[in-house]
């Protein structure tokens, strides 16, 4: 069972795999909405029922009833028991399982990834500040005209023109080597000789929201290929999550107005020199899902920066289409242009933070972007056209969580065609049915009794959908004591989430693996929940608040049953305490 290995690393498994890669390596997945869908594996069909969620990291089938987490999938799926489905998971990653015995046994700690990464970035620091033979990248720094300042704040360093700088600097052991070789700040030949991967280049940490280095951007020095060379993706280092800068913008600003998106290392520096401390780049990669997600928890508003030119309209159109699935109410994507040649370094360096955030002013909306380029690529005069317009949009809008913003764009894409928004909206796809389905299911749930699920119940199911909102729970000592069943279920989640926060919905259910509530569990996140992150929210709050209030209720009920002579001082005390309680919940507004 899992007793023998870290419930930790099941945690970080789970944490690090993404099960929609996963699944997909066996059964074909396509975007559906939020989640993704194909033909159930493990029963017969011809419409597409099984889902799998990125936000849960959990697959379910609306048909069979199958479902589970990436650990599941592979014991259903590969027919493999649970410590072969660990391995799986963990030669997928590259990471080694801990054997419990030798675990304890280690007791000089190893050198992990963010060690070594630290010290060589600190090594190339100083090699940049110190060494004779840095003269030319401090040359090349000062004539892009970065200053000692900016360099300080982002870290740049030096790597030297030699293929053992950092086995000389941070030692020649096995152990280091071993590190070194992890972190991908070496690279072997053929012959398996091992040699610095960064010579000759500037070097740009990149760090992760905590301030860790986990990899690095190297730009030669003046003209030559490539450009830049980056690290290859490690444990500790995603491309399509990571962002250069967030860690150095959210250390400037505490609370984030908006986030500019940029494309190149150069550009945030550069801004972050004329104060504009809000700007990030991707890592040579497109906008992903996931770094939308990062920096719409960090800002409600995010402005993306493209070339003009033919490249820049293209990464933008890209990026449109990838954040339609994330347009919830309450949030704004915009996008700006800047003039062929330019990029954010050249028009900050030439008008200055006023120049750029004139121009950031001017960014056109997401629903703007869209509209322009549907209409762009259709006659619109005619009604073939028009009916295009239809056509290209529908797969557009299908993405789009419901709310608001998605019925502003229907109406307008409405006002655009001719056809009314119901129309619209029942030629949207598959992705729909799928949802209409899940609903379905919930509604004539079996075994469900005719009322809403308990409070006790209801609190459960949000925090399995959306574990992060445990931090919203506030004093749990309020309703703890109300008698509900499975009210210790409900704390012991509490307990885990608290103690780990950030575990995911998958992660929280291997915790329970093994238990007899696990399948139970497992059934309540194979619900189709709440998408909207602040409905979700809300109703917890609403549930919270509403637990307070009946415990309170209960416990004046059972004084109130206790004869009056019988009352102690205490029990007069308790009464008193519990009526100003009861108070000072009713006086919150809004609540009933
Ligand atoms: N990039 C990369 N590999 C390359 C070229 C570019 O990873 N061979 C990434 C880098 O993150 C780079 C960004 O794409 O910062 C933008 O590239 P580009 O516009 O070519 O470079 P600049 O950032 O303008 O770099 P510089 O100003 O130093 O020329
Ligand atoms: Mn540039």
């Amino acid at each position: 069972m899992s007793g023998r290995i870290p419930q930790q690393f099941i945690d970080s498994l789970i944490d690090r795999t993404d099960i929609v890669e996963l699944i997909n390596g066996y059964v074909p997945l396509r975007k559906a909405g939020h989640e993704f869908a194909a033909c159930c594996p493990f029963h017969n069909e011809k419409t597409p029922s099984f889902t799998v969620s990125p936000r849960k990291q959990f697959y379910h089938c609306f048909g069979c009833g199958a479902h589970g987490t990436a650990i599941g999938f592979l014991m259903e799926y590969g027919h493999m028991d649970f410590i072969e489905a660990v391995h799986e998971l963990a030669s997928r990653l590259g990471v080694d399982v801990p054997q419990p015995e030798q675990h304890r046994k280690e007791a000089t700690p190893g050198l992990d990834i963010y060690k070594v990464m630290e010290r060589a970035a600190g090594a190339y620091q100083s090699i940049l500040a110190e060494r004779p033979a840095a003269q030319a990248a401090r040359d090349y720094l000062a004539q892009r005209e970065l200053t000692a300042d900016t360099i300080k704040t982002f870290r740049v360093g030096f790597a030297p023109e030699a293929w053992d700088t950092l086995s000389k600097v941070l030692g020649g052991d096995a152990m280091t080597h071993k590190a070194l070789m992890e972190a991908g700040l070496l690279s072997s030949n053929d012959s398996g000789r091992t040699y610095d991967r960064f010579r000759n280049r500037v070097m740009f940490p990149i760090r992760d929201s905590k301030g860790r280095v986990i990899a690095f951007g190297g730009r030669v020095i003046g003209d030559g290929t490539p450009k830049y060379l980056n690290s290859p993706e490690t444990t500790a280092f995603h491309k399509g999550r990571a962002l250069y800068g967030l860690y150095e913008m959210c250390q400037a600003t505490r609370k984030i107005e908006r986030i500019l998106v940029v494309e190149g290392y150069m550009d945030v520096m550069m801004l972050a020199q004329h104060d504009i401390r809000y700007a990030v780049a991707t890592l040579g990669t497109a906008t992903t899902v996931a770094h939308i997600h990062r920096l719409l928890r960090l800002a409600p508003e995010i402005v993306f920066c493209f070339d003009g030119d033919r490249a820049g309209r293209d990464a933008a159109w890209k990026a449109l289409k990838t954040a339609l699935s994330v347009m919830s109410d309450g949030y704004q994507i915009r996008f700006m242009f800047l003039p062929e040649g330019e990029d954010p370094d050249s028009i900050v360096r030439r008008e200055g933070r006023t120049g750029l955030e004139h121009r950031i002013q001017d960014a056109v909306t997401l629903s703007h972007l869209l509209f322009d380029q549907l209409k762009s690529s259709v006659d619109f005069t005619s009604i073939d056209g028009r009916a295009r317009l239809g056509q290209l949009a529908r797969p557009l809008v299908a993405e789009i969580p419901h709310g608001l913003f998605r019925e502003m764009i229907l109406q307008e894409l409405s006002n655009l065609t001719g056809v009314d928004i119901a129309g619209l909206e029942r030629s949207l796809t598959s992705a729909d049915v799928i949802k209409d389905l899940s609903t379905a299911t919930r509604t004539d749930q079996p075994g469900g009794t005719k009322g809403r699920p308990s409070l006790v119940r209801q609190a459960i199911t949000l925090l399995l959908q959306c574990p992060e909102l445990a931090a919203e729970t506030g004093e749990v000592a309020l309703f703890s004591g109300l008698e509900q069943r499975g009210m210790p279920i409900l704390l012991k989640i509490l307990e885990q989430l608290n103690e780990r926060p950030g575990l995911s919905t998958a992660a929280l259910l291997e915790n329970w693996r093994g238990t007899r509530y696990a399948d139970h569990l497992a059934e309540l996140v194979a619900r189709d929940g709440l998408h909207d992150r602040d409905a979700m929210s809300h109703e917890y709050r609403d549930i919270i608040d509403t637990m307070c209030r009946r415990y309170l209720d209960q416990e004046l009920q059972n004084l109130s049953t206790k004869p009056h002579n019988d009352w102690t001082e205490s029990d007069r005390e308790r009464m008193q305490a519990l009526l100003q309680a009861k108070r000072e919940l009713s006086a919150e507004p809004g609540k009933s």
